[in-house]
């Protein structure tokens, strides 16, 4: 149990005065010599640490750029971006942590385990913001923490960095959090505060409880308005990749089509299994977890009509020759920024022929999608030229109620039947990322060099949709790529892993 309780972890029994603190769980199991003999024999004799290796993260040149954006964003104000803190799965065993995507961005720290970690862009005198990084430093072998803390200490879950290899690393003034409390309610009759509320309740409920000292009623309707202003702010920063944020992307799609790489050899195992689907997915996440940091969202192996299920994630179904498999998956590398590409692929290596048919159809939106994908195309057009198609080829083949033009009229959209989902999404840290972007700076906005999406059209055709021919009904056609806009144009980052039916069959025959 944590004798170091730090003044937020105060503040959260303080607002659920009966909640037994997590650490305290499984007290009952738990068998912890506390005699002061033992205390005193198990935090001695210990080698002195080694010096530090730690060097300056490649982001750290980044993200200095990134923290000046957003103190220009909100002169005056302080900041408060937390990590997040760990999430509790199952009684007294958590999850993995991962930070909040826009402290990710902000401090360029990914897999390194900062949970409670917080950000603060604390407004200075001379104009601009300060930044201050709180965090939970490597505590000392002659602490309680060392030794039995399950949650944080070092015989648990393994040494963490100390403030300086913190400072180090980000290039950011580090700090401890326990001095997190007093910073926030310095001078805040004066200074505004504003939150990503959404990361971390116990600093949600630390500023809240400031305010709350400070507030008037007028001020208190606004303090959503400025969390909210704060979240789009974030979001809005992440449009446009810069360099280092491409060559992440770079690896994370390398790595993807790497995972993909290794399916089509697994596949008779696929469909030897009663569970062939899980043995697509397990292959592409053993490869997440070695080669990058993990899988970016739950891998969908979705065979025969769970194709036709937009985000099949159970997994449990059979693989069976003359099916189409649809996977869709994406490695999220060290720096959490992860690919998003699905490809159908045919489980016995060849296309039948209505199988292709659907595929070409799909495969033709896509490719009028990237055909407008370029600077001054508003990123609503790219879905716009991908679903002219669609609705072409439904008409072609008999399935809409009228012609291709009233569909795609706004009181028409027939065609949405059978493709539901959006045509194109922001990807970065978040697989749909700049999620909180405004209408005008995500659907309405103008394509610009630098920012990156998905082209991932489809045709769902479900196997009891009496609409269509019966040859159609069971399958399901996504592809997907990942894009990048250029100077003049875009350019495919997924482009390696190939998306033509004729180039797939090729490519499957020489992985098995
Ligand atoms: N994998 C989720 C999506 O494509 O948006
Ligand atoms: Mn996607
Ligand atoms: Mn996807």
């Amino acid at each position: 149990m944590n004798d170091q309780t730090s003044p937020l972890t105060t503040l959260a029994s303080e607002t659920t005065p009966d909640a037994q603190p997590l650490a305290d769980r499984g007290e009952n199991r738990s068998q912890r010599p506390s005699s002061p003999a033992f205390r005193d024999f198990i935090t001695s004799s210990w080698a002195p640490r080694a010096a530090s290796t730690v060097v300056p993260s490649p982001a750290a040149e980044y993200t200095a750029a990134r923290r000046a954006a957003l103190s220009d964003a909100f002169p005056g104000d302080r900041l408060i971006i937390p990590a997040g803190t760990l999430k509790q799965r199952s009684n007294d065993t958590d999850y993995r942590f991962r930070p909040h995507s826009a402290f990710a961005h902000l401090t360029g720290l990914g897999t390194d385990q900062e949970p409670d970690a917080v950000l603060v862009l604390e407004p200075s005198a001379a104009g601009g913001h300060d930044a201050v990084l709180y965090v939970r430093p490597l505590a000392e072998r002659d602490t309680e923490e060392f030794y039995a803390d399950s949650r944080y200490g070092e015989f648990w879950v393994g040494a963490r960095p100390s403030l300086d290899d913190v400072t180090t690393l980000t290039g950011i003034q580090a700090a401890h959090v326990d001095s997190l409390a007093d910073a926030l309610a310095r001078d805040v009759d004066t200074v505004r505060l504003r939150v990503v509320s959404e990361a971390d309740d116990t600093v949600a409920a630390l500023v809240e409880s400031l305010r709350a000292e400070a507030e008037t009623d007028a001020e208190a309707a606004a303090y959503d308005d400025l969390d909210a202003e704060l979240a789009e702010a974030l979001s809005e920063l992440r449009l446009i990749k810069d360099d280092y944020e491409i060559a992440q992307m770079r690896e994370a799609v390398a790595a993807t089509i790497d995972g993909f790489a290794k399916v089509v050899p697994a596949l008779p195992t696929a469909t030897g299994h009663r569970r062939g689907e899980r043995v697509v997915e397990t292959t592409f996440d053993a490869h997440a977890r070695l080669e990058g940091n993990t899988v970016g969202y739950e891998t969908i192996a979705a065979s025969g009509e769970h194709a036709t299920i937009l985000h099949w994630i159970r997994n449990d179904g059979q693989v069976r020759d003359g099916d189409l498999i649809l996977l869709d998956a994406g490695v999220e590398v060290d720096s959490l920024y992860t690919a998003d590409i699905t490809r159908t692929l045919p489980v016995s290596g060849r296309y039948t022929d209505v199988q292709r048919m659907v595929y070409q159809a799909v495969l033709d939106a896509a490719d009028a999608a990237f055909a407008v994908a370029r600077p001054g195309t508003r990123f609503s057009d790219v879905h716009a030229a991908a679903m002219e198609v669609i609705a072409d080829r439904l008409a072609d083949w008999g399935l809409l109620p009228g012609t291709a033009e009233e569909s795609l009229a706004p009181e028409g959209q027939f065609h949405r039947r059978w493709m539901v989902h959006g045509t194109s999404h922001h990807l970065g840290l978040d697989v749909h990322d700049c999620a909180q972007a405004r209408r005008e700076m995500y659907l309405e906005a103008r394509l610009e060099p630098g920012m990156i999406f998905t082209i991932e059209p489809g045709l769902y055709f479900k196997s009891d949709d009496l609409s269509v021919p019966e040859e159609f009904r069971g399958i399901g056609v996504r592809i997907e790529d990942d894009v990048l806009i250029t100077a003049d144009g875009n350019e495919n980052l997924s482009a390696a892993l190939p998306r033509r039916p004729e180039e797939i069959e090729a490519w499957m025959a020489s992985l098995r």
